[in-house]
């Protein structure tokens, strides 16, 4: 029999910062009025310039540590979910290794765009499953906007920065009852980040300019494939765990668009109530997303103890992902 593997606490840490639609309608060509009815969104966070991914990663697993009971040198592995790290190394899990005193945690990161979280905690219960580490520390942290083209309209409006955390260990009760992972990178291509060029100021054709990276995507052929991918992830979780529709207690989805969620409610044919939105306050934290989301739908009790819940997720890669959990 395997052991069970449940969610032991939760955090989050959201920068100070808010850029309001009206904000924005400043610096690009876009209006309060586009942004909201088109996508849900009327606020999100920024991080601040000395902020770094890390930072947001080390407070929210803090706050989960401490919503856990636990201290960070009972904590065994350390993933953390990111695509906006602060350099390619050292690993963001390190340093958040190195804040929390986790000295003999496995650390390490994922990278799977929005999928992120989903992916990590799934790796994280085969670990715990196996009895290989007992006590995994699971961190979504985005500094997305850091990957933004101001200039864009078609994707400065949609992201903010974020971090969302949780322990998973052994649980009597309840726990993950199911687990999907997909990927398509065939259609890799509908979003991805252009790499910024280097400074070459010693070459004769070097303008000393250093041009940033920045995410460039088809929104149209993503939505569709948003849609799809996240009901057929959840149908597939669903029937793994050998639960009907009927049964969802609460969907915490993906916080792309608020449209792609009322069209996965559709489809599903559940009604939109069962379903957590916030994309209003935060836009798209990617992979952080879904990790704030919890945490917001736990601590304002739409998801109570014994509840049947269902995370879904999709991204960048193509990827998507769900988890049905007994609360
Ligand atoms: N303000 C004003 N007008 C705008 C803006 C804006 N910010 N952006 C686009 N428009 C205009 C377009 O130019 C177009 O004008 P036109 O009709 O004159 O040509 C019109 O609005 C409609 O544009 P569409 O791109 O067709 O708008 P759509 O309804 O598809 O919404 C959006 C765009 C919000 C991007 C939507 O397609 C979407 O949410 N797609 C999915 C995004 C997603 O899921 N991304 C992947 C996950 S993120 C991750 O993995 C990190």
């Amino acid at each position: 029999m395997m052991s069970k593997v449940g969610i032991l606490g939760l955090g989050i840490y959201l920068p100070s910062r808010r850029l309001t639609n009206f904000d924005l309608e400043k610096i690009a060509d876009t209006t309060d009025e586009w942004i909201r009815t088109r996508t849900g969104i009327v606020e999100r966070r920024i991080a601040s310039p000395s902020e770094r991914t890390s930072d947001l990663a080390i407070k929210a697993g803090q706050s989960a540590l401490k919503d856990a009971k636990i201290s960070g040198d009972k904590i065994d592995l350390i993933i953390v979910a990111t695509i906006s790290p602060d350099s390619n190394f050292p690993s963001m899990a390190c340093r958040v290794q190195k804040a929390i005193g986790a000295a003999k945690a496995a650390a390490f990161d994922v990278s799977a765009a929005c999928s992120g979280y989903l992916y990590a905690i799934t790796t994280a219960k085969q670990y715990i499953q196996t009895g290989l580490y007992k006590n995994a520390l699971i961190i979504a942290a985005e500094r997305i906007t850091n990957l933004i083209d101001w200039k864009d309209r078609s994707t400065c409006v949609l992201f903010g920065d974020g971090a969302g955390a949780c322990v998973l260990g052994k649980v009597k009760t309840g726990g993950i009852k199911s687990e999907v992972l997909q990927s398509c990178g065939a259609q890799g291509d509908l979003m991805h980040v252009v790499p910024g060029t280097v400074r070459r100021p010693l070459e004769t054709d070097g303008d000393g300019i250093i041009k940033l990276p920045y995410i460039v995507m088809h929104g149209k052929e993503l939505f569709k494939a948003a849609v799809n991918s996240m009901a057929e992830a959840v149908q597939a979780a669903l029937k793994k765990a050998n639960l009907k529709t009927s049964q969802i207690d609460c969907i915490v989805p993906h916080q792309a668009n608020d449209r792609i969620i009322s069209a996965v409610a559709f489809k599903l044919k559940i009604p939109k109530e069962k379903i957590f939105v916030n994309i209003n306050k935060y836009g798209n934290m990617s992979a952080a997303s879904i990790a704030v989301a919890l945490y917001e739908a736990v601590k304002s009790k739409r998801i109570r103890k014994g509840d049947h819940v269902v995370l879904v997720a999709f991204g960048a890669g193509l990827v998507s992902a769900a988890n049905v959990i007994k609360w």
